[in-house]
Parts: structure tokens; C-alpha cells; sequence
């Protein structure tokens, strides 16, 4: 690994920027002092592909529709969050597009002043049709997943047709405005080491910014092992060597999962997430909501709250805040998928949200 690469995975944990910031009595705040401003909700568990590290690739069990949070009920849990500090909203699946209406969500969540940065990551199939309604409704984040540029290796990781849809939404997102729009590449050794370089260069020749992310034991065929993790550093020096060498951005954000290099010609932007090798939970600020309405603190976490039982129960929402801090609080330090005591969590990646 290149000297800049691991100087760059250094994090200061938890930040300088934290220490000065005032205590509010109402913050979701976990007994490592960690502060909880960003959710993700899932909107559904549907997906119109099956990438094979996060579902099965027939017979998929889905929820009942009619168990989903309404966008009436995830406005209210987003609206009880907000006086808790909650500021940053990301929409994911399954795959978020195939739940009808995704813009009105949007929309609504857009009108709530303090979240002031929402973003949907999806796997692109439908992104051409909706992109605009996004952009309209007020989404200005988009991260759209895609693994391979080879087409025959993205229907081995898919399992589905659809490779050409994934790169008109990429085209159609950039043209409305989005900018810029990010690229999920899940890498996995002895599988996608030859579409690292032909990524970056897609990367660089479009304007995207591609981030590789370390394969997870989140797959619902329980079929990781430690062998398949195509580690951040190899990849780093793959990039450096048949490339040109990666720098680190400067004024990098330590809560974000993701560590950002630039190519030393100045062409070209690399997110690494390194979440096997160097997990990034002592910065986490997230914490989830299911489609069907359970909080979860992490995404490995073994223990959810069910708030869509107290959404519909005639639960207050000063209870329901409290719920929501109790489920922060009682947040585990990190995952432990580096050591033997790692338990996957019941729900694979597909019905957390990713
Ligand atoms: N490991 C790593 N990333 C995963 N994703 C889904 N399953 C896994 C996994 N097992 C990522 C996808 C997508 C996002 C929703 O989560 O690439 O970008
Ligand atoms: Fe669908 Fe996303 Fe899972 Fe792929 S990773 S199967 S696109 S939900």
C-alpha cells in the first residue's frame, strides 16, 4: 500500500469538530458519545434484480405490502426524529424506485427545514423514468450501484438483464443536474478484480465518482467468507499502479463511511469503503428504519424496535422519541465481523436497507 493510501485511513475518532459542538439534552447520543444525525429508510424490500451478496436468486419471500411504513408514517417518525438532531435522510430498498411514488416521498421529506440533505441509492433499472421527478421533488443525492462494467459479469452478479437501463439512468441522472453522481461498486475477489481499472476509467471518462465497497456478510445465501473480500488497500494499489497514483482529499468528512482519493493528474475522484478491513464505526452517525417499520441502531445489529406498532398503535410521539433514544443508546461499539463471535443478523441486506 502506497504511504499516502494508509496515512489517508488515520481517522481521528471522534472528531475535534465534536468536542466544541454544544450538548443538546434532546441528541441521540450512545454511550461511546456517538451523535445520531443521518437515517436511512428503507422503502421497500422489492428489488427488480438479485445481486447475489444480498438476495437469493429465486423464491424471495417479500414483505406484505400492507406492512410497509405509509410515507404519512415515515414523515411522522422523520418529523418526531428531527428534534432529536436528525438532519440527513438516505432512501434505500430493496431497490427504492420500485416503490410507487418515490418522488412525493421525497417531496415531503424535502419540506421539513431542517433535513437538508437527502440522497437515494438505487441500482439505477428505473432511474432514467424517474430521474427528473426526483430532481424536481428536491433530491440532490444519488448513488446509483453497479459492480461491473463487463455486461455478461454484471448479469452473473445480478442474476437479471438490465446492465444497458442501469447506464441510460447513470446518463439520465447526470443530466438533470445531478453532480456528482456516485457509483457503488461492491468488490469481491475472484470476481471483480478485472472491473476495478475499466470502473476508475468509466469513473474519470463520465464524471461519475466510484466508490468500491468491501463485500459484507449480509448475503442472504450466507455464502461470504473473509477469502471473497477484495480488501480497500489492494484496490488503492491496483488504481495507483495501471492507473496513476491516488492522493487523498483534503477536508474529508470522518462521518462518512467512505474515504475519498483523487487521481494525481487531477482526472478522476475514488471512494474506498473499507467496511471488513477498517470499519468505520466509531464515527457511525446512522441509524435505520425498515420498510417495515422497525428502528435498527446498526446495520448488523441483532435487537429492532417496532415502530410501526407504535406508529399505529395510538403511541404519542414524545414516546416514540423516547423509544428512539433508548434504541440509540443501547448501541453496541461496532460489528465484529473480524472476530468469531460475528453473528449475522437475521434480515439480509435486501430488507435492512442498504
Ligand atoms: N456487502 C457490501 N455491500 C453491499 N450492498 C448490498 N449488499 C452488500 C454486501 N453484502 C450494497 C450495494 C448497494 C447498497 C444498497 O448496498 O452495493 O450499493
Ligand atoms: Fe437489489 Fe440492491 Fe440487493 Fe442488488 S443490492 S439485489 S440492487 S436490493
Amino acid at each position: 500500500m502506497s504511504d499516502l493510501g494508509t496515512r489517508a485511513w488515520e481517522r481521528a475518532e471522534p472528531t475535534t469538530e465534536d468536542y466544541g459542538k454544544p450538548f443538546m439534552a434532546e441528541q441521540l447520543i450512545d454511550s461511546f458519545g456517538r451523535i445520531h444525525t443521518n437515517l436511512r429508510i428503507s422503502v421497500t424490500d422489492r428489488c427488480n434484480i438479485r445481486c447475489f451478496y444480498c438476495m437469493p436468486a429465486e423464491n424471495v419471500q417479500f414483505m406484505d405490502r400492507k406492512d410497509l411504513l405509509t410515507f404519512e408514517e415515515i414523515e411522522r417518525f422523520v418529523r418526531i426524529s428531527v428534534p432529536l438532531g436528525l438532519t440527513k435522510i438516505r432512501l434505500t430498498g430493496g431497490e427504492p424506485l420500485v416503490r410507487r411514488d418515490l418522488h412525493v416521498l421525497v417531496k415531503m421529506l424535502a419540506a421539513i427545514p431542517q433535513i437538508h440533505d437527502i440522497g437515494v441509492t438505487t441500482n439505477g433499472i428505473l432511474l432514467a423514468e424517474q430521474a427528473e421527478d426526483l430532481w424536481n421533488a428536491g433530491l440532490r443525492r444519488i448513488n446509483v450501484s453497479l459492480d461491473a462494467l463487463d455486461p455478461v459479469k454484471f448479469k452473473e452478479i445480478t442474476r437479471r438483464d438490465g446492465y444497458e437501463k442501469v447506464l441510460e439512468g447513470i446518463a439520465a441522472a447526470q443530466r438533470v443536474g445531478f453532480d456528482p453522481v456516485k457509483i457503488n461498486a461492491v468488490s469481491i475477489r475472484g470476481m471483480t478484480e478485472d472491473e476495478i481499472i475499466p470502473l476508475a476509467n468509466f469513473a474519470r471518462r463520465s464524471g461519475v465518482e466510484i466508490r468500491f465497497i468491501e463485500f459484507m456478510p449480509l448475503d442472504a445465501d450466507n455464502a461470504w467468507e473473509r477469502e471473497k473480500v477484495l480488501f480497500a488497500h489492494e484496490i488503492i494499489e491496483k488504481l495507483s499502479q495501471e492507473i496513476c497514483p491516488l492522493i487523498p482529499c483534503p477536508g474529508q468528512n470522518p462521518h462518512a463511511p467512505a474515504t475519498e482519493f483523487q487521481f494525481e493528474d487531477g482526472i478522476g475522484k475514488i471512494g474506498l469503503i473499507a467496511s471488513v478491513s477498517r470499519p468505520f464505526c466509531m464515527n457511525c452517525d446512522r441509524f435505520r428504519i425498515t420498510a417495515d417499520g422497525k428502528l435498527r441502531n446498526c446495520l448488523f445489529s441483532l435487537e429492532e424496535t417496532d415502530v410501526r406498532g407504535m406508529l399505529r398503535g395510538g403511541v404519542a410521539d414524545i414516546e416514540i422519541a423516547s423509544a428512539i433514544r433508548a434504541s440509540i443508546a443501547a448501541k453496541k461499539e461496532g460489528h465484529e465481523i473480524n472476530t468469531a463471535r460475528y453473528i449475522q443478523p437475521d434480515r439480509p441486506m435486501y430488507s435492512i436497507g442498504g
